[in-house]
C-alpha cells in the first residue's frame, strides 16, 4: 500500500493545459446539481413546458442568462445559448453571413489565418458551398493582425468580419477596440471569439470598442463542458443553423439544459471576480516558468508578443525549443506527469504543427518542435517549480 501511495505522490500531475480545459468550480458543480439529482425529487422539468416543473427550469435559464449578461454588460435578450464555443463561432460566422447577405450584403467575409478552426473552418464552407469570398488577414511575427491590413480588406459590403480577441495556442491579445472601430466606420458587424478571453482579461460589450457578437465557452472558465453562448448586438440576428424549436428567440433550438446554464453563470461570476488578483498572480508565475526553462535550454524561444505583457495573456507561455521533436517531447512531459499541449490543442488528439506558428512565420520544424505551457486558478509556485525539475530531466534526455 505505502509503495503504492509512493508511486502515486511522485507521479502528483501537474496539469499546465488550461486553455484546453478547466476543471469544474465546486461552486459551479453545486449550483449545477439540483438539475442533475435523479428522480422527482431534481429540478428536472423542460424550460419550454407551461406547467410548474417547465417554469422553474425557465426561470433557471432565466436566472443564468441575466447574470451572464450583467458579467458582459448586455441586455439578457442578447445572449443566445449554445452546445460550447464551437457552436457559437459556427453560429456567428455562417448565422449572421447569411443574414447579411438576405439583406444585401456581398458575399464576403474576413477573418484571419490565425483563428480557431470553429471560424476558420464554418468560413471555409462558406466559400466552398455558398459561393463567399474569404479574406484570411496574416498576422505578424507575434501574431498579431495589422489593422491596416483589416482597413484595405474591408468593403461596404463586406458581409461580417470575425477576428479572435486572444489566441488559444499563444496568448497573443489583438488590438479588438481598433479592429472594431475599422468595421464600424465601414458598417460591418464585427464578430470576435473571445473564448480564451473570457475570465482571463477583462470582455465587456458595453465599452466603446467593443465587437458586435462575441463567443463564450463555458469549460474554458472552469464551467461544465458543452456549454457556450454568443453575445448579439441589439438588430443583429443570425439565422439559425440547427432547426426545430423557437428556443433562444428562434435563434438556436433545442431545449436547454437548466443544470450546465446555471453552471456556466456561476462559473463566469467567479472568474470576472478572481480577474484583478488572478491576472498578476498568473503572469508571475508564467515568468518564472519561462527563467526556469530559459535557464535549463538556452535556445528556447517564446512565441507570442510577449514583449509587450499587454498583448499577451497572462497565463500562456508558448515555447519552441530548437532541435527537439515536439512530440517525443510532449510524450515525455506526459510519462513525467506534466499536461501540456504542442500544435493545435483542440484537434482531438492529432498533433498537426500550429497553423498558427506557421502563420506568425515560424518554419515547420519550428512550429513542429513547440509547446504551449497554460497556467491556471489552482496552478502554484509549487507547481511551477517541480514542472521545471521534470523538465530539466526530460531535456537531459532530449537535447540535441
Ligand atoms: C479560441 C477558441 N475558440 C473556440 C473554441 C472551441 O470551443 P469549444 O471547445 O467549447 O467548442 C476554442 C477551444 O479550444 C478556442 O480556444
Amino acid at each position: 500500500m505505502e509503495v503504492i501511495c509512493l508511486f502515486f505522490f511522485a507521479m502528483r500531475r501537474i496539469y499546465l493545459d488550461q486553455n484546453a480545459t478547466t476543471p469544474l468550480a465546486p461552486e459551479a458543480l453545486a449550483a449545477m446539481l439540483p438539475f442533475l439529482s435523479g428522480g422527482y425529487e431534481g429540478r428536472f422539468g423542460n424550460p419550454s413546458s407551461l406547467h410548474a416543473d417547465g417554469r422553474d427550469a425557465q426561470a433557471a435559464v432565466d436566472d443564468a442568462r441575466v447574470r451572464l449578461a450583467a458579467l458582459l454588460g448586455g441586455h439578457p435578450r442578447d445572449l443566445i445559448f449554445t452546445g460550447g464555443g464551437t457552436e457559437a463561432d459556427n453560429l456567428a460566422v455562417i448565422g449572421l453571413a447569411r443574414a447579411r447577405v438576405r439583406a444585401g450584403s456581398q458575399r464576403h467575409v474576413i477573418t484571419s489565418q490565425i483563428e480557431h478552426h470553429a471560424v476558420l473552418h464554418a468560413a471555409d464552407f462558406l466559400e466552398r458551398h455558398e459561393g463567399f469570398r474569404v479574406t484570411r488577414l496574416p498576422v505578424d511575427g507575434r501574431g498579431i493582425i495589422d489593422p491596416e491590413a483589416l482597413r484595405g480588406a474591408l468593403t461596404g459590403g463586406t458581409a461580417l468580419v470575425s477576428l479572435q480577441s486572444a489566441n488559444n495556442e499563444t496568448g497573443t491579445i489583438q488590438p479588438i477596440g481598433e479592429l472594431a472601430a475599422l468595421c464600424r466606420e465601414n458598417g460591418v458587424p464585427f464578430h470576435s471569439d473571445t473564448v480564451q478571453s473570457f475570465g482571463k482579461q477583462p470582455v465587456r460589450v458595453d465599452t466603446p470598442g467593443a465587437p458586435d457578437a462575441i463567443s463564450l465557452a463555458a469549460h474554458k472558465f472552469y464551467g461544465p463542458k458543452g456549454t457556450g453562448a454568443l453575445w448579439v448586438r441589439p438588430g443583429l440576428k443570425p439565422d439559425a443553423i440547427l432547426f426545430g424549436g423557437a428556443q433562444e428567440g428562434e435563434r438556436r433550438p433545442g431545449t436547454e439544459s437548466p443544470a450546465l446554464l446555471a453552471g456556466m453563470a456561476t462559473a463566469a461570476e467567479l472568474a470576472v471576480n478572481a480577474l484583478p488578483t488572478e491576472t498578476p498572480r498568473l503572469a508571475a508565475l508564467r515568468d518564472r516558468l519561462w527563467m526556469g526553462i530559459a535557464a535549463h535550454f538556452p535556445a528556447a524561444a517564446r512565441n507570442g508578443a510577449w514583449e509587450t505583457p499587454a498583448l499577451q495573456l497572462a497565463n500562456t507561455l508558448n515555447v519552441s525549443f530548437p532541435g527537439v521533436d515536439g512530440e517525443t517531447l510532449l510524450i515525455h512531459c506526459d510519462l513525467e506527469g506534466l499536461s501540456v499541449s504542442g500544435g493545435s490543442a483542440c484537434m482531438a488528439g492529432s498533433q498537426q504543427p500550429s497553423h498558427v506558428l506557421l502563420a506568425m512565420g515560424r518554419t515547420l520544424e519550428t512550429a513542429r518542435a513547440s509547446l504551449r505551457f497554460s497556467l491556471g486558478k489552482g496552478t502554484d509556485e509549487a507547481d511551477i517549480d517541480a514542472a521545471l525539475e521534470r523538465l530539466a530531466k526530460i531535456f537531459a534526455r532530449l537535447k540535441p
